[in-house]
């Protein structure tokens, strides 16, 4: 006889403790999208038999679950700020720490002036889109190295009627010639290549371009970092997340490069993770 969709759900649940943090959500996220059904559906329909096409499509997308696959891309979605983001293998899924940079873009920057803001290594388009979702008079640019990120984020940008984004492929602030603005902000590879989380089963299925970045983790930090005076405004902000052990050197790269009221902020966690700095204007050595 075929089980109840609670009793599904809370079997799926037992097994997924293992590999999941949050393995009732992930259970009930799983069963949602195999049946079509929402949480409140699911809760009223609890006692229903499941069909086998129901438990089947269950089945495949437990599996995937029990060995490691984030539960953002077997059900393609991702909540980030105020926004629902389509992701795929493609981009890295964006993180609850990175709306800290987000929410310290939001109170640093004036709400009413049309800024223009770029997001370099936009990845889904998270920290552009949630940006221009907050702040429509913002103009957000949003770049990428990897045309697939970049795919994801403009589809993103549609399906979310954010129309005035826009983006560019190309290598940090080299991709933008001598254009110069507001504000900068980034979430860049950082993760030292021989960091053991790498190692984690989770992590090892987002791009590695996305994560890894040469010098301990820094150099990706170190390229933005050296470019910005020639990209920043007179009164210009740049914003930038980091690991939690590279807020001293991202500080120093920030001061050395002439950039002023250089600080680092902590995350929901209470980890130091944003660093920020302001550019008076001036010459560049
Ligand atoms: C840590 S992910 C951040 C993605 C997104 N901003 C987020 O917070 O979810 C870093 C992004 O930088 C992009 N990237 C890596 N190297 C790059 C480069 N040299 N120039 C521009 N983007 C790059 C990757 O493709 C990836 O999308």
């Amino acid at each position: 006889m075929n089980r109840n969709l609670d009793v599904l759900r809370r079997e799926a649940a037992a097994r997924l403790a293992d590999v999941s943090d949050a393995p009732d959500i992930d259970a009930r996220r799983l069963l949602e999208h195999a049946t079509g059904l929402s949480a409140t559906q699911l809760i009223v329909n609890g006692q229903r038999a499941a069909s086998d096409d129901e438990r089947q499509r269950f089945d495949t997308l437990l599996t995937r679950r029990l060995t490691g696959e984030p539960l953002a891309y077997i059900i393609g979605t991702v909540g980030f700020h105020e926004l629902i983001l389509q992701v795929s293998p493609d981009v890295l899924i964006p993180r609850p720490d990175t709306e800290t940079l987000v929410e310290l873009a939001l109170a640093r920057l004036d709400a009413d002036a049309p800024l223009s803001v770029v997001d370099l290594g936009t990845g889904s388009g998270a920290i552009a889109l949630a940006l221009a979702h907050a702040r429509p008079r913002w103009q957000l640019l949003a770049t990428d190295a990897s045309f697939a990120a970049l795919d994801c984020a403009q589809h993103n940008a549609r399906r979310l009627r954010l129309d005035k984004v826009q983006f560019i492929q190309g290598q940090w602030l080299s991709a933008l010639a001598t254009q110069r603005f507001d504000a900068i902000v980034s979430n860049p590879p950082y993760i030292d290549p021989h960091d053991r989380h790498l190692l984690d089963a989770a992590l090892g299925h987002e791009p590695r371009h996305a994560l890894v970045a040469e010098d301990g983790g820094l150099a990706d930090l170190r390229r933005i970092v050296r470019a910005a005076p020639y990209h920043l405004r007179p009164g210009g902000r740049i914003l930038l997340e980091h690991g939690c052990d590279q807020g001293p050197a991202v500080r120093a790269m920030l001061g050395k490069a002439g950039l002023d009221d250089v600080a680092t902020h902590h995350d929901l966690g209470g980890r130091p993770r944003v660093s920020v700095g302001l550019w008076h204007g001036g010459r560049v050595d």
